[in-house]
C-alpha cells in the first residue's frame, strides 16, 4: 500500500535523501554523480520544491509515511507544450509493485492540469530496463532524436497514456 503526493517544502530534506540515494545506488543510470550533487549545499530539485517553483513539480510516493520512490516533472518555457520526467527512482524493495507507474500517471495529471501535450524524457542507452519500464507506461523511442545521443529519446502524448488506475 502506498500514497502518491506532491512534495511540499517541508519534504525538500527527504527528497534529498532518496535522490542522493539513487545516485549511490544506481550510478549507471543517472547523468549525475553522487558525490559532486552530496557536496552541493541544495540540490536542484530541492531549490524547486522549498520554493515551491511552478518551473517544476517534484512527485512522491510514501509507504507509511516513509519516502519510497521519486518523479521530476520540467515544465518548458517555450510553447512546444512539453514537460519532461526526470530523477525517476523506486527503492529497490518497492521495484516491480506499481509504484513507478503511479508516479507517472500523477506526472500524467500534472500535465493534462496545464494543457501539456506530450511528455518526454531521456534515458541512458545502457538503462535497459528503464527504458522498457517507460514503453510499458505508454512512452515510444524517438527514433531520430535519439541516433546520435548516448541516451534513448522516449515521447509519451498525454492523452494517449493507458495507465492501469490500481494501486498496490
Ligand atoms: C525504473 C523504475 C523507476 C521502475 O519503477 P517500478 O516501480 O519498479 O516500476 P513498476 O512496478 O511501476 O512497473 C511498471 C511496468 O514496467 C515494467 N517494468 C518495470 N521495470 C522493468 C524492467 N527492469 N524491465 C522490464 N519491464 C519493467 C513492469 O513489468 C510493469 O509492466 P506492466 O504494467 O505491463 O505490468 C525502477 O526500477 C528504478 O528506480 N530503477 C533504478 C533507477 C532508474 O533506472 N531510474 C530511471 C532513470 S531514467
Amino acid at each position: 500500500m502506498f500514497q502518491i503526493r506532491l512534495f511540499e517544502p517541508k519534504d525538500a530534506k527527504h527528497y534529498r535523501s532518496l535522490r542522493l540515494e539513487s545516485l549511490k545506488t544506481y550510478p549507471e543510470c543517472f547523468d549525475s554523480k553522487y558525490q559532486q550533487q552530496a557536496e552541493l549545499d541544495k540540490l536542484f530539485f530541492e531549490k524547486l520544491i522549498e520554493s515551491r517553483s511552478a518551473k517544476g513539480k517534484m512527485v512522491g510516493a510514501f509507504a507509511r509515511n516513509t519516502l519510497i520512490g521519486i518523479c521530476g516533472v520540467l515544465f518548458s518555457a517555450d510553447a512546444r507544450q512539453t514537460a519532461e520526467i526526470i530523477q525517476m527512482y523506486v527503492k529497490p524493495d518497492f521495484q516491480n509493485k506499481g509504484v513507478g507507474k503511479e508516479l507517472l500517471t500523477c506526472a500524467k495529471g500534472l500535465c493534462l492540469d496545464r494543457s501539456i501535450e506530450t511528455l518526454q524524457l531521456e534515458v541512458l542507452k545502457t538503462n535497459i530496463g528503464a527504458a522498457k519500464f517507460y514503453e510499458a507506461c505508454g512512452f515510444r523511442v524517438d527514433e531520430a532524436l535519439s541516433q546520435d545521443l548516448e541516451n534513448v529519446v522516449l515521447n509519451a502524448v498525454v492523452d494517449g497514456f493507458h495507465f492501469s488506475q490500481n494501486s498496490n
